[in-house]
């Protein structure tokens, strides 16, 4: 049989069976699974942390309390201070939570259904335990295995819209048996050839089927939303210098770069809409842009020799305008201001 007539869960399976990493949640590929307890434990660490972090936390969580019924048996602030450094701090709430109603129950729900109904519980930690702890066939999906199949494919449609797309394709995958092993196995391939920005297709068992790779650009799946356009906003910074010194003023507490050091300007804000310049005798010496994290500012710079500040400032000598602290939007106008000055 040649590598073409193997489906691609064998063609997965057989690489896995090589090439499965050693991590402590697991069995070698084909042995039992380790206990359901360590089984979900280790995907609630694993839903937003990477295994290296992951790893010193549960085998911490183990040494401290060994079963689940320990675990139920904690008081809650412990179990809290031993997350800490994890981050999402929900989850250990709800692992304590998922720990007592495992317990009451008697043991760990055995089906997708049953597992969700667990504090915590959605749909990815469901099928991941229920095919790794109990060896049914689930349709697992993480990150890996977004990126996988999205590739495989060649799915056109941007995130998240394609979601139910690579879902049906990873359940067109996805065997009867060894779905456990077969979930682990993407998140291998995921984790260690087919990465996000350069993968290793001479390496990858399923290359030779893959779609991704004949478009020529795998690596552009999957494909992103496009961003969002941000906000357009428009504002005037004023320059007036005196004898070698520039007026500053410092902004106000609260609001965009609040408490810095800055020209003084027309009030521009996230609203602003450039509307404000002053009346009197003022050169234009152009515009300058920043991006903020919610808009981007068009800043006009207008310079007068002649004007009166207002309200309270101080002058600033112009050759120590770098120890100012100002920040770079000013400091971008300020350089505008002075390039066009003579
Ligand atoms: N990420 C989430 N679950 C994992 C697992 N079981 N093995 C490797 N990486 C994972």
């Amino acid at each position: 049989m040649s590598a073409s007539d193997l489906t691609v869960s064998e063609t997965l399976l057989a690489w896995y069976d090589r090439h499965a990493r050693s991590l402590p949640w697991r069995s070698p590929p084909g042995e039992p699974p380790p206990e359901p307890y360590r089984v979900w434990l280790s995907e609630v660490m694993l839903q937003q942390t990477t295994t290296a972090a992951v790893a010193p936390y549960y085998a911490k969580f183990l040494a401290l309390w060994p079963t689940v019924q320990a675990l139920a048996g904690a008081e809650e602030p412990d179990v809290m201070a031993a997350w800490a450094g994890l981050g999402y701090y929900s989850r250990a709430r709800n692992l304590h939570a998922a720990a007592k109603a495992v317990t009451a129950a008697g043991g760990f729900p055995d089906t997708e259904t049953g597992l969700r109904t667990l504090p915590g519980v959605g749909a990815y930690i469901a099928a991941a335990v229920a095919a790794i702890a109990f060896g049914r066939r689930a349709v697992v999906v993480d990150a890996n295995v977004e990126r996988v199949v999205t590739r495989l494919f060649a799915i056109e449609t941007p995130l998240p819209q394609a979601r139910r797309a690579i879902r049906e394709r990873t359940d067109s995958i996805t065997p009867d048996t060894r779905a456990g092993d077969f979930a682990q196995a993407m998140m291998d391939l995921g984790a260690t050839v087919c990465t996000p920005r350069d993968p290793r297709c001479l390496l990858c068992p399923l290359a030779g089927g893959c779609e991704g790779r004949a478009t020529g650009y795998p690596a552009r799946f999957p494909v992103k939303p496009a961003k969002k356009a941000k906000p357009q906003r428009k504002g005037t910074a004023l320059w007036i210098e005196r004898g070698g010194a520039v007026w500053l003023v410092r902004r106000p507490g609260t609001g965009m770069l609040g408490g810095m050091r800055a020209l003084p300007d027309d009030g521009w804000s996230a609203r602003g809409d450039g509307t404000g310049a002053p009346a009197g005798d003022w050169r234009d010496a152009g515009t300058v842009r920043h991006g903020f994290t919610h808009f981007d500012l068009e800043l006009a710079v207008l310079v007068s020799p002649s004007e009166e500040p207002a309200g309270e400032g101080q002058w600033w000598p112009v050759d120590r305008l770098e120890d100012a602290g100002l920040p770079t939007l000013f400091a971008k106008a300020a350089a505008r201001a002075r390039a066009g000055r003579d």
